[in-house]
C-alpha cells in the first residue's frame, strides 16, 4: 500500500503552473455565481448551498484529458501519480481516525466487497441501513461520529461488521474544478479510478488506507480519513463497476435501477411540493444529468450480479405523465451465473408465474398485490426475475408471500417478513422497493457465508 506521507511528500507536479493559477480563479469566480449544486439522494435531490466561495487549492484541480480517457477501462493511466498526489495534497497533511472504533482484526480471507451502484448520494440511503440491519451490529453510523458531533465531514459508515463507502469519496476535483473542466461527476474523467482500485485492493488484502473525502456539503476534498478492512465492505455510488478492474474485486453487485418515470415523480414530490420549483425546471434538471448518466451509469447494469429496477405500477398507473406515482412495479433481475448465488423464486424454478395472492384469509385491499416470476435475457446474460407490483399491507400477507418464495436466503421461514416490518417506516417500507431491498440484504448475507464460511 502506498503509504500518506509518500504520497504526500512527492508533492504536486506543477507541469503548468500559469494554467492552475487561472483555474484557481476562475473557479473561485465560478463557485461565487453558481453556489448550489445538486445531487440525487436515495431518489431524492439533495440542495447543497455554499454560504461563500470554495476555497480552492490549485494543486487539487486537475484537468483531465479528454483523449487518454476516451474508453472505458483501459490499463493503468499516465496520469495516475500526478492525480493521486494532487488529490493527496489538497488535504492539510494529515488523516482522520475514528480511535474509538474498536474492532478486532479481520482475516482478509474472511471479507466481502460488494458493489452498490445508484443514481443517488451516500449514507443515507436506506438499503443501507436494512443490509447493515441484517447483519446485526447495531445502527450504522457516521465514521468518527460525524461533523458536528467532534468529528468530520463523512461519508462513510461503519457498525460492528459493516463498512460503506462511497465512491464519491474518489472525484478527480473538487466542485469548484469541475466548474473550470465543464465535466459533470458522472463523466469517467472525473473520477479516479486508479486510485479506487489500489485502495479497495488493498482492503482486500487487509491492509488499511487513507481514503480520501468528497465534502458534499462545501464540494470540496477534505483531510482523508482512515479506513480499516472489515468483514462486509460496501461501496456504494455512480461507478463501482465500471472500471473493470474494480468491478473485478467485487464479490457481489447490485445496479439501482430507478427509472426515469420514477425518477420523475421523485423530484417532483421534493422539489416541487417542498421548494416550489417548476415543472420545467424539473424537466430540464433531468434532462441535464441525462446524457452523462447513460454514457457512464446506465451501462454497468450488463455488469452487476443483480439488478432492481423500479418502474411504474402496472396494477396500479399513474392516470396522466406528470401525476404522482401511487404505486410501484419492482423488477429483482437476478443473473444465474453468479458464484455463490441462487437466484430467488416463486413456487418453481425456470418456471413462469404470475400471482396475485387473494385467498380467504387475505385481505385484498386496492390494488393489491401481484408477483411474477420467470426467465429472460437481460443485456446479454440469462437472468431470473421477480417482480412485484402493488403493495403488500399487513403481516399476514408477508407470510403468506414468504411461503411461496423459495431460495430468500432468510435462516427460518418469517424472518423475511420480520425485516420487512422493521423496515415499515422507512421510504419504501411497503412498496416494492422495500421488498426487493430486504430480499437483496438477505442474499447478500448468504453469500457472505458461503464466500467466508462464516455465521453472519
Ligand atoms: C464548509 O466550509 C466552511 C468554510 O470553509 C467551513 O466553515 C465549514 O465548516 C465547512 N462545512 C463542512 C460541513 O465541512
Ligand atoms: C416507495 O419507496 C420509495 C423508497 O424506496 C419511496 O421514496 C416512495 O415514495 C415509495 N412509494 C412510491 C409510490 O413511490
Amino acid at each position: 500500500m502506498m503509504r500518506y506521507d509518500q504520497l504526500i511528500h512527492e508533492g504536486p507536479r506543477q507541469s503548468s503552473p500559469s494554467l492552475l493559477q487561472l483555474a484557481s480563479v476562475s473557479a473561485t469566480v465560478f463557485c461565487a455565481v453558481f453556489g448550489i449544486g445538486y445531487t440525487f439522494s436515495g431518489g431524492l435531490v439533495e440542495n447543497y448551498a455554499t454560504t461563500r466561495p470554495v476555497q480552492t487549492q490549485p494543486a487539487a484541480l486537475i484537468l483531465p484529458k479528454a483523449v487518454r480517457y476516451a474508453g472505458v477501462s483501459q490499463g493503468p493511466q499516465v496520469e495516475s501519480r500526478e492525480a493521486r498526489t494532487a488529490l493527496h495534497a489538497a488535504a492539510t497533511g494529515t488523516v482522520n481516525r475514528d480511535s474509538t472504533l474498536q474492532r478486532p482484526k479481520v482475516d482478509p480471507k474472511k471479507t466481502v466487497l460488494i458493489g452498490v451502484a445508484a443514481d443517488s448520494g451516500c449514507g443515507k440511503s436506506t438499503f443501507m441501513r436494512r443490509l447493515t440491519g441484517i447483519f446485526g451490529g447495531g445502527k450504522p453510523t457516521p465514521l468518527g461520529g460525524g461533523f458536528g458531533t467532534g468529528g468530520w465531514e463523512t461519508n462513510t459508515l461503519v457498525s460492528d461488521k459493516t463498512t460503506v463507502m462511497c465512491l464519491d469519496d474518489y472525484h478527480l476535483n473538487d466542485r469548484a474544478g469541475r466548474k473550470v473542466t465543464g465535466l459533470t461527476a458522472l463523466d469517467q474523467r472525473e473520477n479516479n479510478f486508479d486510485l479506487m482500485f489500489e485502495q479497495m485492493s488493498s482492503l482486500k488484502r487487509g491492509e488499511t488506507i487513507a481514503k480520501p473525502i468528497y465534502n458534499h456539503v462545501n464540494g470540496t476534498l477534505d483531510t482523508p480519513e482512515e479506513i480499516a478492512p472489515a468483514s462486509i465492505m460496501i461501496i456504494e455510488g455512480l461507478h463501482p463497476l465500471l472500471d473493470d478492474r474494480v468491478a473485478g474485486l467485487l464479490d457481489f453487485s447490485i445496479y439501482l435501477d430507478i427509472s426515469d418515470r420514477v425518477k420523475f415523480a421523485w423530484k417532483i414530490q421534493r422539489d416541487m411540493a417542498e421548494r416550489g420549483w417548476a415543472l420545467e425546471d424539473i424537466k430540464k434538471d433531468i434532462e441535464k444529468r441525462k446524457p452523462d448518466f447513460d454514457k457512464y451509469v446506465a451501462p454497468q447494469r450488463a455488469k452487476a450480479d443483480m439488478v432492481i429496477e423500479v418502474l411504474p405500477s402496472r396494477l396500479a398507473p399513474p392516470k396522466d405523465e406528470t401525476a404522482p406515482l401511487e404505486y410501484l412495479r419492482v423488477r429483482l433481475i437476478q443473473k444465474t451465473t453468479t458464484k455463490h448465488f441462487d437466484p430467488v423464486y416463486l413456487i418453481e424454478k425456470g418456471s413462469s408465474v404470475t400471482w396475485k395472492p387473494c385467498g380467504d384469509n387475505l385481505q385484498c385491499e386496492y390494488p393489491g398485490l401481484q408477483l411474477a416470476y420467470y426467465t429472460e435475457e437481460y443485456m446479454g446474460h440469462p437472468a431470473e426475475v421477480l417482480e412485484m407490483d402493488g403493495v403488500i399491507h399487513n403481516l399476514k400477507e408477508g407470510l403468506y408471500v414468504e411461503k411461496f418464495l423459495h431460495n430468500t436466503g432468510a435462516k427460518e421461514f418469517g424472518e423475511l417478513t420480520q425485516e420487512l416490518l422493521k423496515g415499515q417506516n422507512s421510504p419504501g417500507g411497503d412498496n416494492g422497493t422495500g421488498f426487493m431491498q430486504t430480499l437483496a440484504a438477505l442474499k447478500i448475507r448468504e453469500i457472505y457465508e458461503r464466500a467466508t464460511g462464516e455465521k453472519a
